[in-house]
């Protein structure tokens, strides 16, 4: 094995022969793959075809079987996902991870709430914060919810995606991974989240993201990396394929 060499010059991130079984069933095979610094790179395949358990690797959910994960040229092994979050990698899940009974503010701080002191040596929450940061993130998508105090669960498929989304940016990741996050969307709310990578990139951030959706993904992502069964079909870049190609590379296994 030659580490070094197998990792593509730019790469942010590169997989090498990523495996998992689940019992017989073998959901990733030996699967290869270099996120590049600064790109869109869209991640599609059939249903079943390996995708999100591809990102759960990559961003600590899951532990593969075989392979190895460099980060920056950096050999890491992510046992749980906050080994990926303080390595700057964060992830948006096809299941939102938010909690119904917590209104918008809760949900975007869970576990990384802001306190300041009071009395002496006692910290206690900073709610007037709290809610003045979520507005300002809030804004990114220009989406206005009316209150911020009810409980997530009364808020529609759109803003609790958006949400979800929003939490993520606080900590100004590296790689911002993405499972589908147009799914739940109707056509303006899901051309806000396309316009918000599009200026997440702008800033210097990368970004995997998972979408069935080929009309969004030939219109913001760099490379195209296709799954089938498991397997990378292959990565190609956007400009040089057409959803014809695409589509035979995701039914077929080949262009
Ligand atoms: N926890 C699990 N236990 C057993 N099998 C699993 C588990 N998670 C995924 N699988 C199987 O692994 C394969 C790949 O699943 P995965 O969820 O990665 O597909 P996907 O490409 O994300 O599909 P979709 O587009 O439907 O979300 C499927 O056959 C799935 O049934
Ligand atoms: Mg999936």
């Amino acid at each position: 094995m030659d580490p070094e060499g197998q990792q593509a010059h730019g790469s942010l991130l590169s997989a090498r022969n990523l495996n998992k079984y689940y019992g017989g069933l073998r959901a990733l095979r030996d699967v290869d793959v270099d996120v590049r610094r600064g790109e869109i790179l869209a991640l599609v395949g059939d249903n079943g075809a390996g995708k999100s358990t591809l990102i759960k690797v990559l961003s600590g959910s899951i532990i593969p079987d075989e392979g190895e994960i460099r980060l920056k040229g950096e050999p890491v092994a992510f046992k749980r996902p906050t080994d990926a979050r303080g390595r700057g990698i964060e992830t948006v899940h096809q299941s939102l991870g938010l909690i119904d009974e917590l209104d918008v503010p809760q949900n975007v701080f869970l576990g990384r709430e802001l306190t300041k002191p009071v009395a002496g040596f006692f910290r206690a929450l900073d709610k007037a914060e709290m809610r003045r940061r979520t507005r300002e993130l809030l804004q990114n998508f220009s989406i206005g919810l009316p209150t911020l105090n009810e409980p997530v669960r009364r808020l529609s498929g759109g803003q609790r995606q958006t949400i979800a989304i929003s939490r993520l940016l606080l900590s100004e990741p590296d790689l911002l991974i993405m499972d589908e996050p147009m799914a739940a969307l109707g056509v303006d709310e899901g051309q806000k989240v396309l316009d918000l990578v599009v200026r997440l990139k702008a800033k210097g951030m990368t970004v995997l993201m998972i979408s069935h959706n080929l009309e969004h993904v030939f219109s913001i992502a760099d490379r195209i990396a296709v799954m089938k069964n498991g397997a990378m079909v292959g990565v190609v870049e956007r400009s040089a394929v057409s959803r014809a190609d695409i589509v035979s590379m995701i039914t077929v296994g080949h262009a």
